[in-house]
């Protein structure tokens, strides 16, 4: 099978583009699915301290016996711990269950405009950074008025900004902002959570290419530049997931799947956003 491309982010560091999302993997079952994803071939794993999940990949990796080096790993910082010293520890908590010295990205999951201030807790990330700890340092679900102020009052751009986008929500100005400033742009529920795979488009598009909906949706996101993680706890669809770089969509038609844009958020609106759990 042809390697998962690497895209570099603006410190250097590379990532490869394509990877598993565990959001919404249950932490009993992330072990075995991760191991899964593994042993058909990803190397890139993204999950958070909000999906309860990260011992599950931590698991994994020690059972895999890879190397550390050979696994791009990112967590995310949990709503709850903004404030600084929070931050710092739960970041601690996070290397723990992952049974590693490092992560390779940290994100700043939501901005949570009402909750704090995220200028604040980027100046943490930032302590994490300058740790060592952290290969790259990030935001998730950040539009371009949270960059913006990052910009102003930061010293370290943010390497990623994860944001929601599949074929209904196309997020182009967003995305045109982060090529702008140097930010790679992260897809998470590129296939909209399952959504876009019974569109009609997509279908003829895919047809044509003699491969899935997924594939071909997945495919998009890849020729568009974003780094990709669709999420599947079957292994077959990890399979089928992961073997999209023997085909390529002609310019007309990742520009008809463009166009099936509407805009629909599957997720909140990060403008409205200040959820917070309890723990
Ligand atoms: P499952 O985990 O049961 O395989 P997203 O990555 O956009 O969040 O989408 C994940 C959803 O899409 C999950 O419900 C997942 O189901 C489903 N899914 C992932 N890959 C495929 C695939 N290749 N074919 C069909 N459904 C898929």
């Amino acid at each position: 099978m042809t390697p998962v491309p690497l895209l570099t982010l603006n410190n250097g560091v590379r990532i490869p583009q394509l990877g598993l999302g565990v959001w919404q993997v249950d932490p009993a079952e992330t072990q075995r699915v991760v191991e899964d994803a593994f042993e058909v071939g990803y190397r890139h794993i993204d999950t958070a301290q909000m999906y309860g999940n990260e011992a599950g990949v931590g698991a994994a990796l020690a059972a895999s016996g890879l190397p550390r080096d050979e696994v791009f790993v990112t967590s995310k910082l949990n709503n709850n711990r903004h404030e600084r010293t929070a931050a710092l520890e739960s970041f601690d908590r996070t290397l723990e269950a992952l049974g590693s010295d490092h992560v390779d990205l940290f994100l700043i999951h939501w901005p949570l405009p009402e909750v704090g201030d995220y200028v604040d807790t980027w100046h943490a990330m930032e302590e994490i950074y300058e740790s060592g700890r952290a290969r790259a340092i990030g935001v998730s679900n950040f539009h371009q008025h949270h960059l913006d102020r990052l910009a102003a009052e930061a010293s370290v751009t943010p390497a990623v900004n994860q944001i929601e986008c599949y074929p209904y929500l196309t997020q182009d100005a967003l995305r045109a902002y982060d090529e702008d400033h140097g930010i790679v742009t992260e897809v998470w529920s590129p296939l909209g959570s399952g959504t876009v795979l019974a569109d009609a488009t997509l279908a003829r598009v895919a047809a044509a290419h003699g491969v899935s909906p997924a594939q071909a949706t997945i495919r998009w996101h890849l020729q568009r530049g974003d780094v990709v993680f669709p999420k599947s706890t079957h292994k077959e669809r990890l399979v089928e997931n992961l073997d999209v770089l023997g085909f390529t969509l002609s310019d007309d038609e990742v520009a008809e799947i463009s166009a099936l844009n509407k805009d629909l958020r599957t997720g909140p609106n990060p403008d409205e956003f200040n959820w917070v759990p309890r723990d």
